[in-house]
């Protein structure tokens, strides 16, 4: 038996990167998925790398009324959403994203995305889960654990998703609602995004960047997109029932570095 056997999972950002890993996976314990993403085209692909059964729909995470759409036609297909995974993100909008190169539409597209993006999310969740229960898991990064100066919107808005992860899983404990919100913290890691970041590090040239990145003692090395599923499959699955409001680390000890 899959360890979410049975259990209808809601993946946004799924796409490709961590989130079709995470799919993938959950696919492989017995889960029901569906993927969302902004991009229908990347996402319609996707299902080919995913078992039958699986379904994609087309979802911008900043949108209220794309929220309420999607959570009904899951609902009309599956009968129910056990598990939301919250991995849609945005690293940034502009070249460079220090304090004083970042405006305030580039700060509130960036934070638009990752943050008003899982409180959406946990928002829609929670009224769907509160009787039946459910899980949460919201992808962060150690981003959110560190100063960023040259990601100053992205590490703001990964700190705010650390947080309001708690308030949620807080909010729900009070409200006796059987509702686990747990984040995961991932370091770089080999996708899209992972390469965007790199691209910065290696002056335009992300295969430099990864190469820097690697040489740089205690920032953990990369991860591949596999190591942040396993992670939030953990959280999702009934072995985490005792973990909540938790913030875990999948960036190769990067957090701990000594500087
Ligand atoms: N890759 C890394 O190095 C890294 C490190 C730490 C945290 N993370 C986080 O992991 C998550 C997944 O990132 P990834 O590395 O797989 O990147 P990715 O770029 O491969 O995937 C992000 C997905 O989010 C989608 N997306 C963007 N804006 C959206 C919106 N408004 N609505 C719906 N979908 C939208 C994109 O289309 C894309 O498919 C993100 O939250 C990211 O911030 C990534």
């Amino acid at each position: 038996m899959g360890r979410l056997n049975q259990k209808v999972a809601l993946i946004t950002g799924g796409a490709g990167g961590i989130g079709l890993a995470t799919a993938k996976l959950f696919q492989a314990e017995g889960a029901k998925i569906v993927v969302t993403d902004k991009n229908a085209e990347a996402g319609k692909a996707a299902l080919n790398a995913l078992e039958a059964g699986a379904m994609f729909l087309s979802h911008d995470v900043t949108s209220p009324d794309a929220w309420k759409s999607v959570f009904e036609q899951t609902i009309e297909q599956f009968g129910r959403i056990d598990i939301l995974v919250n991995n849609a993100g945005l690293l940034k909008t502009a070249p460079t994203q220090t304090l004083m190169t970042t405006d305030l539409a580039h700060w509130r597209a960036v934070n638009s995305v990752n943050v008003e993006g899982v409180f959406l999310g946990c928002q829609t969740a929670v009224r769907h889960m509160k009787e039946k229960g459910g899980v949460i898991v919201n992808i962060a990064s150690v981003a959110a654990n560190q100063s960023t100066p040259n990601l100053i919107s992205y590490g703001a808005s990964k700190a705010a998703v650390a947080h309001l992860t708690k308030s949620v899983a807080s909010h729900c404990l009070y409200q006796g609602y059987p509702i686990r919100c747990n984040s995961v913290h991932p370091n770089p890691i080999k996708t899209a995004m992972g390469d965007e970041l790199m691209s910065q590090m290696g002056g335009g040239d992300p295969v430099a960047g990864w190469r820097e990145f690697e040489k740089v003692k205690g920032y953990g090395g990369a991860g591949e997109p596999d190591d942040v599923a396993r992670s939030i499959l953990f959280l999702s699955s009934d072995e985490a029932r005792h973990t909540n409001g938790a913030e875990l680390m999948v960036d190769g000890g990067m957090a701990i570095r000594v500087s």
